[in-house]
Order: structure tokens, then C-alpha cells, then sequence
């Protein structure tokens, strides 16, 4: 089957802009080469004005429009702003933080996911919505509510926890024995002394905290069914949707609110942190993909300025920069947030593609110049796949620990992945994201950076991969917490310790700038924050400490196992450690190697042609040069061919077609 063209969309809002202003803003996307909208999330008030009087018909008309214009729909779920009526009648269904506060009418997510009352509204107005929409084929999608999140502590919840504890476990007795509820007499005799937990650092109980962010997750999920189970019931050809926060969002179990959805979509605005680096929103965008490993869409792609209180501008081309980026990594459609920039509302400042008073200015010019520029590459593109060399483990359980229990600073799930991520691609390597354990002999290479807690089937899987010649690369702290949050009877890293042929005997944590070195045999480099005395058992020591407190003992270790290995960082590695490393590792692996200088960002596709597809990223606002040994490029965007060492002006993108 043919990969669909890329396309290019936008969030509209019809309820926020008079009827007769619908024609030309449908035309206006046309001709700026949009082929996608989505509408009517948030549109809650406006399309059930009070309890049970639907009106769709404006909807209905406002669809008709855009589809006039050649643009196919995708339908939000309005849920994630209920309207004032329902939270009148039914004030239990505001959410109630960690302090015990209750939120008030007036923002938006102000829900419970668990409140009987709003699932009873909820399946009124989705069932609605699909009844009426489900059939039709203007209609290409839906997007069930938006962007879920948010703890709630509420009495129901507490109540909702307990049953689930109970489906889970059976027995209070093994909630007080997995939990260890014996520490400061915490030991419960009825369901009804199990507590929600308390802020951080305060809460008593890691393994409470771990649960219950578990069950917070789950009834997102559950909440998300209650949703697509109606829709489905209505629909054939429809694709079901969440748009989902990237990486950097830890309050879900991605991986499982993926599993419900036909496609995973995702918002993208990387002018929100410009401290994270160029490299995250690729991060998001590998994750995001990872989830079940196919295509995504960006369902809200930043257009121009951004910001709540204080406002960010892009650099000149750099939008497009992000779609391109976006693309590379894997989406088949990117919506642009939002058409029109409000005029009214919390969101003022950020920016759509007109301006606030209506107008087409500069925004709409890049986006209308990008959709055709798009369509020359969007073959290619299409037709490509990203291709990677290695695969990242990322683990929400262990996420949920390190956020009860933080440990120290060099630690921090996002900033360690992001770190190992970082030094991946400044080789010019391609990454899989991966939410699970599944499928891993498809990579020579798997990095496992934060992996804290552990069970015997993960660490069976990890040994499995091992043993059929793969190679692992394990970062301190691993397996240092069972799945209950418990440190687990065993020598560290558990379970994993015969595979790595290391054990852990003791750590330091220390805070400020004072690395401990590492020298040779095979890496040097240093450790910053957080590092560990090792013994070996069947392992060599790739380096050792220097200097510190473990001063000549083993720092990296490596045990072959057959044609596999398993390598363990005994501490917090630099980002120059990391590039040693993985050039090392790479190099012996035999993985197609580059230099990518700083700023540039080099991304593998494959399945497109006979040549290597490289979509190459420039995301400094000076020239980059790219230099390879004997390579013959062809650039699709320009249609320049060249041989030697390529060169990328400020912001620049370039699809190149590359004979190594
Ligand atoms: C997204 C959200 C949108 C809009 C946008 C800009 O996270 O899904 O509804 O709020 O941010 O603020
Ligand atoms: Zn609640």
C-alpha cells in the first residue's frame, strides 16, 4: 500500500469566531495547502448548552464548510473543559490537589477522572457527538478529550484506589507485606485505613506513592475507554486518537494509554523550553513513535510565539525547521496550534498562523511556502521510515520512583535519557524509544540508562537479548527497587547482577561540580553527581576511578556472554563520556559513525530508494558543515548533487539521498 502524502493541518476553533467569518478562513487554509482541521474540543458549553440539549448543527455546518474546502476533520471530544452547568450540578466532579484543595469552574481539566457524574456526562455527549458524526465521512478521526493529566486526590479516588488495590492484591496481607507497612506502624487492618499519598518529600511511603501514581494512570486509561468504546460502537473508518505531551509529560503510563488508540498523536511546541535543547523535541517525536511503533501524527505543532505570562518568538525558519524535524521522525501529519491567534481567552499569546485582527501576514506566507516546499519531498518522505540503529528502554514505572524518591540531580529520568539520547545522535545514529521489553532482537544495540525498578521477567528479557548477541548498556542505579518500590533481598543491579557480572558494593552521592575521573583501558571521561564501587564477577573493567572515594576500582564494566554483552556505567556519566562510549561501542558494532557537529542534527530513514535517506536539521543560526569520507549526496529540497562535505545554511533543512 502507498504511504499517504505528508500532510500539513491546524486546530480550529468555530465556536470562537462568527459564521460568516467560516468560508474564507476554510478557503484560506486551502490555499495555504492545509488538508486537515480539527475541531470541537473544548467546545463543550457550545455544543450541550445544558444538560442534555445538544446542539451539533453548527458543528455540523462548521464541518461542512471545511470540507467544502477539500479539508478533512478531525472531531475532538469536548471533555477536557466541562462546562459551568455540570460542575454546578455535580460540584464532586472538580478535582482536589494533594494538598486536599479543590479546583475551581473556570480553567480547564477540571475533572476527576473517577467521579460517577462525569462519566455519566461524558458518555452523553460523546455518544452524541458519535451518533451524529460517526458515519461520516468528512469525518477522517477523533481525538478523545485533550492532553490528560493531572493527580487527583478526591474522596472517590481514595475509594476507586482501594478497589483496585483489592482487584490487585487480593489480601491486605499482602499489601502490608509488599509495602512493608511494619516501618513507623503503618500496618493496615481495614481498606479504609489506606491513605492517599502526601506531598514529596513528606510521604511515608514510596510503595503507596508508586501505586497510587499507577492508579492515576490506569484510570486515565480507563477514562479514555469509556470514550473510545462509544465512538467505536458508531464508527468504522474513523482513526481514534489522544493527543499525548511528548516525553517530557510523567504522569501516564504512555505506553498503555497507547494501546487503546489507533494512532498515537502528539503536541509539539519546543519553543515553550528553549533550554532543553534541539534535540528533545526528537526525544518527544522518538518516544511518541515508540509507543506502538508506527507513525504519528503532531496534533499541535507550535506556529509562531508562544507563552502564558511571558511570550517566546521562534527564529526566523525555524517552524518550519520543526516540521521538518517532526517529519524526519516519523509523522504523517502535522497540525499546526492554532489557525487564528485568539483574541480573547488564557491563550493570547499563542500565536496561530493569522493574526489575531484576521489577517494573513508572515505566518501564513512560511506555512503556505512549507505545504509546497512539502509536496516536492513528500514522497519521499512518506514512503521513508526512521531508521534505527539502537534502541532506548523507557520505563514509566521507574519514572513514577525516581519522582517519589529523586535519589540526586545527575540522576533525573528525563535529563538521563535525554543525556545517552544526546550522545546518540551526535553520531548520527537513529533511535527507537520503546515503552517495553518486546521485540528487542531486532537492535544491536539497547540502552537501558534508568532503569530502577526491575522484575525477573524484565531482567529475563534483558538477558535473553544478551544471550542472542545483543549488546546492553546499563547505567547506575539500575534494578535498585522491586515493582512494589521496595529494595529488593539481593546484591545490586538485581536480578541483573550474573548477567553484568557485577555487584554493587557501595555509592557515593554528592552534589557540585567535582567529577570523579575515569581512565582507560578503553574510555576516559568522568562521572558527575552520583557513582558506585563495583567488584566484578566475570566482568572486565573497560575504565576505572582515578581518583575518589573508589579510587582504582572498577568504574565501566563489560561481561560477554556468547556472541552478546552486557556493559555497566557505575555512575553518572558526562556528555563527553557518553560520545566516547557510544563511539567505542558503535565502532566495534560496526554502525555507520559521523561527526555531527554541535547544532546539527542528522536523521537516518530508510525504505525509500535504493540510497541512504538522511533529512539533515540545522537548528543553529550559523552555517554547519557536514564532512564523510567518499559520499556522493543529492539534495530533494534544492536538487543540488554534490560529493564531499555538505553545508547547511542557519535553520536550514536538507532531504538527502547519500551513497556512503
Ligand atoms: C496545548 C493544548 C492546547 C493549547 C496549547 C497552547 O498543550 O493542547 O489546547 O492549550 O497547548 O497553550
Ligand atoms: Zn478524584
Amino acid at each position: 500500500m502507498a504511504a499517504k502524502e505528508i500532510r500539513l493541518g491546524v486546530a480550529y476553533y468555530p465556536e470562537q469566531w462568527p459564521r460568516s467569518r467560516w468560508p474564507t478562513d476554510a478557503r484560506m487554509m486551502a490555499e495555504a495547502g492545509l488538508v486537515v482541521a480539527r475541531v470541537g474540543e473544548f467546545a463543550w458549553s457550545a455544543l450541550e448548552p445544558e444538560a442534555g440539549r445538544f446542539e451539533l448543527d453548527w458543528l455540523d455546518e462548521a464541518v461542512g464548510v471545511l470540507a467544502a474546502s477539500g479539508l478533512e476533520v478531525v472531531l475532538g471530544t469536548p471533555t477536557a473543559a466541562p462546562p459551568a452547568w455540570l460542575v454546578e450540578a455535580n460540584p464532586e466532579i472538580l478535582p482536589v490537589d494533594i494538598d486536599g484543595h479543590k479546583h475551581r469552574f473556570g480553567n480547564r481539566r477540571h475533572y476527576c477522572p473517577n467521579q460517577p457524574a462525569f462519566h455519566a456526562a461524558t458518555e452523553r455527549v460523546v455518544d452524541a457527538l458519535a451518533r451524529r458524526f460517526g458515519g461520516d465521512s468528512r469525518v477522517v478521526g477523533w481525538q478523545v478529550d485533550n492532553e490528560f493529566g493531572g493527580r487527583c486526590y478526591c474522596d472517590r479516588c481514595r475509594a476507586r484506589f482501594r478497589e483496585w488495590l483489592r482487584e490487585r492484591y487480593g489480601s491486605l496481607e499482602r499489601v502490608n507485606d509488599a509495602w512493608g507497612t511494619a516501618f513507623w506502624s503503618q500496618t493496615y487492618t481495614s481498606w479504609d485505613h489506606v491513605p492517599v499519598p502526601q506531598r514529596e518529600p513528606l510521604d511515608p511511603n514510596p510503595s503507596l506513592a508508586l501505586e497510587y501514581r499507577r492508579f492515576i494512570s490506569d484510570s486515565y486509561v480507563r477514562y479514555q475507554r469509556l470514550q473510545t468504546s462509544i465512538v467505536r460502537a458508531q464508527t468504522r473508518d474513523q482513526f481514534l486518537t489522544h493527543n499525548l505531551m511528548g516525553f517530557k509529560f510523567a504522569e501516564i503510563d504512555y505506553g498503555k494509554l497507547a494501546a487503546d488508540l489507533d494512532l498515537v498523536s502528539w503536541d509539539n511546541y519546543p519553543g515553550l523550553d528553549p533550554h532543553a535543547g534541539h534535540l528533545a523535541p526528537a526525544l518527544g517525536a522518538d518516544a511518541m513513535r515508540g509507543l506502538k511503533r508506527q507513525k504519528t501524527w503532531v496534533m499541535e505543532q507550535q506556529a509562531g510565539p508562544v507563552g502564558w505570562g511571558t511570550m517566546l518568538s521562534p527564529a526566523p525558519a525555524q517552524v518550519r525547521l520543526w516540521t521538518y524535524q517532526a517529519v524526519a521522525h516519523g509523522a504523517e501529519a502535522v497540525l499546526f496550534f492554532r489557525w487564528r491567534t485568539a483574541r480573547f481567552g488564557t491563550e493570547q499569546h499563542w500565536h496561530g498562523i493569522l493574526e489575531a485582527d484576521g489577517t494573513a501576514r508572515g505566518r501564513y506566507r512560511e506555512v503556505r511556502a512549507l505545504s509546497s516546499e512539502l509536496r516536492r519531498v513528500s514522497h519521499q518522505l512518506s514512503a521513508a521510515t526512521p531508521l534505527a540503529h539502537v534502541a532506548l528502554l523507557h520505563d514509566y514505572d521507574s519514572r513514577f520512583a525516581l519522582q517519589v524518591q529523586p535519589t540526586n540531580g545527575a540522576l533525573g529520568y528525563e535529563s538521563t535519557v535525554l543525556g545517552h539520547y544526546q550522545a546518540l545522535r551526535g553520531l548520527g545514529l537513529g533511535v527507537d524509544v520503546l515503552p517495553d521489553a518486546n521485540e528487542l532482537e531486532r537492535y544491536r544495540l539497547i540502552v537501558a540508562p534508568n532503569i530502577v525498578v526491575v522484575d525477573r521477567e524484565l531482567a529475563s528479557a534483558l538477558a535473553a537479548y544478551v544471550d542472542g548477541g545483543g549488546t546492553l548498556v546499563l547505567a547506575p542505579r539500575t534494578a535498585v527497587k522491586d515493582r512494589f518500590n521496595v529494595t529488593p533481598e539481593r546484591v545490586l543491579p538485581a536480578w541483573l547482577d550474573g548477567l553484568c557480572g557485577v555487584r554493587v558494593l557501595d555509592y557515593q552521592s554528592v552534589i557540585g561540580d567535582g567529577d570523579v575521573r575515569l581512565e582507560g583501558p578503553s574510555i576516559k571521561g568522568a562521572f558527575r553527581g552520583w557513582y558506585e564501587e563495583l567488584e566484578l564477577d566475570g566482568a572486565q573493567a573497560l575504565a576505572t576511578y582515578a581518583d575518589g572515594a573508589f579510587a582504582g576500582s572498577p568504574a565501566v564494566a563489560e561481561r560477554r556472554a556468547g556472541e552478546g554483552r552486557a556493559l555497566y556505567l557505575g555512575g553518572a556519566a558526562t556528555p563527553p563520556t557518553l560520545g566516547r562510549l557510544y563511539r567505542l561501542l558503535g565502532g566495534q558494532l560496526g554502525l555507520p559513525l559521523l561527526e555531527v557537529p554541535e547544532g546539527l542534527e542528522v536523521v537516518p530513514l530508510e525504505g525509500a530508494g535504493d540510497g541512504e535517506l538522511l533529512v539533515l536539521l540545522n537548528h543553529s543560526d550559523r552555517e554547519q558543515r557536514l564532512a564523510w569520507k567518499g559520499s556522493r549526496w543529492h539534495d530533494h529540497l534544492t536538487g543540488a548533487s554534490g560529493g564531499g562535505a555538505f553545508a547547511l545554511g542557519p535553520h536550514g533543512v536538507a532531504v538527502l539521498e547519500v551513497v556512503r
